[in-house]
């Protein structure tokens, strides 16, 4: 049995199937390159056949990565096999993964298909895929809840075909630990060619239970975890990386295999999913929650003062805590600039987009004292974020006085063309909004409007997340500053753009 433990990480896909965390193909890029940095070994970078927009977004992040396998997912039909085939075309190294369901249920009232038709078209697909690549990922749609020995069956022939990781999903979270680890190794043990493929974990939360019965899955045989950052997925999410990566981690006693995974990159990219799906971290979260290292019991902080041992289990630097160390100021120059946010893992594409950057850096020197990494990392995405901007914040004045209604007065450059508003209320953000929205042309449903400041103090830039929804698609948007109006005015203004790029999309378990 392997001692390396794949780390599959589906934020793009199955994290996107969320609802309201939908991403941009740009939004796409930096999450995989975040993932990259870390060490992830494959990433899926989404269902290629679900829209043009997803192909593209695929083929994109695909064409970003070098370092990690790229994966498009592929229901078991031609058409979806190509499509994923061609996204993947360039990539230095492609997976195709293609499922059809299996549980008796899903076969007779999603599929209305027999059980042979769907292992002939099981068998069909993964060998139409070995046309594109011989990295071939199968799942047996809710396997979880499938029988033994149609699993045994339709995994054989599947590996027959050139399947070289078979994937068991937990599809709607209904399995506990111990049955999920028992059935991943009754499948091992009983499927004559099981050697020949990877035995793979997909594991939804429903239950509370996914990062369990990942973990089981681990302890009888699995040597893939498919998961997404802060355990975003489809309904109640999909088993966190975080969470799987560092259990495995520290409990080496336990385990005897372990990830390549550089955990000190988990904060980052903790932060930038939450950042620009919106989905903010509750606080108690493990690893990655803001009192996941916090300890405000007396005699807690007592006993780390004396032994840091006495109450950790783990080293909150290992996962990229306390790493806000200041680090540039008012006086810093562009080479210091530069340097940082390469160590950041930041790159420009042109000049022009390190100069804006650099201007916007200087901005925020003049304003807020102590410039840390978080704040340098909140000021670049929003640099990369507006690059296909259509609508453009122009100025914004606000006037408010306690008891009396608040003015917004703004200007937008929309398409090229200066429009101002003015509207009045009794929220500042709201009148805000109101006046942005009488400047285009739609109405779009506010659903969730959030701020959060990036670092400590009252001169922090504060973060807004809005999603807004329009004609049945959801869309996020960012904006930061350290004025929170203006932070809230980037933020709607941001999603209003995104709204207006129709895109209609197809939706992998439909
Ligand atoms: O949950 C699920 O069954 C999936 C498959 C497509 C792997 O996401
Ligand atoms: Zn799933």
């Amino acid at each position: 049995m392997s001692d390396k433990l794949i780390i599959f990480d589906t934020t793009l896909r199955d994290g996107e199937q969320s609802p309201g965390a939908s991403m941009t193909k740009d939004e796409k890029i930096r999450i995989a390159k975040i993932l990259e940095k870390m060490r992830v070994d494959v990433i899926e970078a989404g269902f290629a056949i679900a829209s043009p927009g997803d192909f593209d977004a695929v083929r994109a992040v695909a064409k970003a990565v070098k370092d990690s396998t790229v994966c498009s997912l592929a229901r078991a039909l031609d058409k979806d096999i190509d499509r994923a085939g061609e996204a993947l075309k360039n990539t230095n190294s492609p997976r195709i993964h293609t499922f059809i369901a299996t549980s008796d249920i899903h076969m007779k009232m999603k599929l209305n298909m027999t059980p042979d038709e769907v292992v002939s078209q099981a068998v069909r697909s993964v060998k139409r895929a070995t046309k594109f690549t011989d990295n071939i990922e199968f799942s047996p749609e809710d396997a979880g809840r499938s029988e033994l020995d149609f699993l045994c069956r339709i995994i054989e022939a599947t590996i027959d075909a050139g399947a070289t990781t078979i994937n068991i999903p937990d599809t709607v979270g209904y399995n506990v630990p111990h049955q999920f680890g028992e059935t991943m190794r009754l499948l091992i043990d009983r499927i004559p060619n099981s050697d020949k493929a990877i035995f793979s974990a997909h594991c939804h939360n429903d239950l509370g239970l996914a990062v369990s019965n990942s973990l089981s899955a681990v302890l009888n045989g699995a040597r893939q975890i498919e998961c997404t950052i802060n355990g975003l997925g489809e309904r109640a999410g999909n088993t966190s990386l975080e969470e799987a990566v560092m259990a495995v981690r520290t409990r080496q006693d336990i385990f005897d295999c372990d990830t390549r995974i550089d955990t000190e990159n988990i904060l980052s990219a903790s932060r930038l999913v939450s950042s620009i799906t919106g989905f903010v971290v509750q606080p108690n979260k493990a690893i990655v929650g803001a009192n996941a290292f916090a300890h405000e019991a007396g005699i807690h902080q007592d006993g780390i003062l004396k032994h840091r041992e006495t109450y950790e289990i783990m080293k909150a630097e290992d996962v990229g805590w306390n790493a806000n160390k200041l680090v540039l100021g008012k006086h810093s120059g562009r080479n210091a600039f530069k340097a940082r946010l390469s160590e950041l893992g930041f790159e420009f594409e042109s000049d022009s987009e390190f100069n804006d950057a650099f201007a916007r850096f200087k901005d925020l020197a003049d304003k807020k004292h102590e410039i840390f990494d978080e704040d340098l990392q909140a000021l670049i995405s929003e640099t990369q974020t507006e690059a296909e901007e259509v609508i453009r914040l122009i100025s914004l004045k606000v006037c408010t006085e306690s008891g009396k209604n608040n003015t917004a007065d703004v200007t937008l450059l929309i398409n090229g063309e200066e429009k101002s508003a003015s509207a009045k209320t009794s929220g500042a953000v709201d009148a805000t909004f109101n006046a942005i929205l009488s400047l285009v042309n739609i109405e779009p449903t506010l659903q969730l409007y959030s701020v959060s400041n990036v670092t400590q103090g009252t001169d922090s830039l504060g973060e807004v997340n809005v999603r807004l929804e329009h004609e049945g698609r959801i869309v996020n948007g960012q904006g930061v500053d350290t004025d929170i109006i203006t932070s809230s005015a980037k933020a709607y203004v941001h999603a209003l753009n995104k709204v207006m790029e129709n895109t209609e999309r197809a939706h992998p378990q439909i």
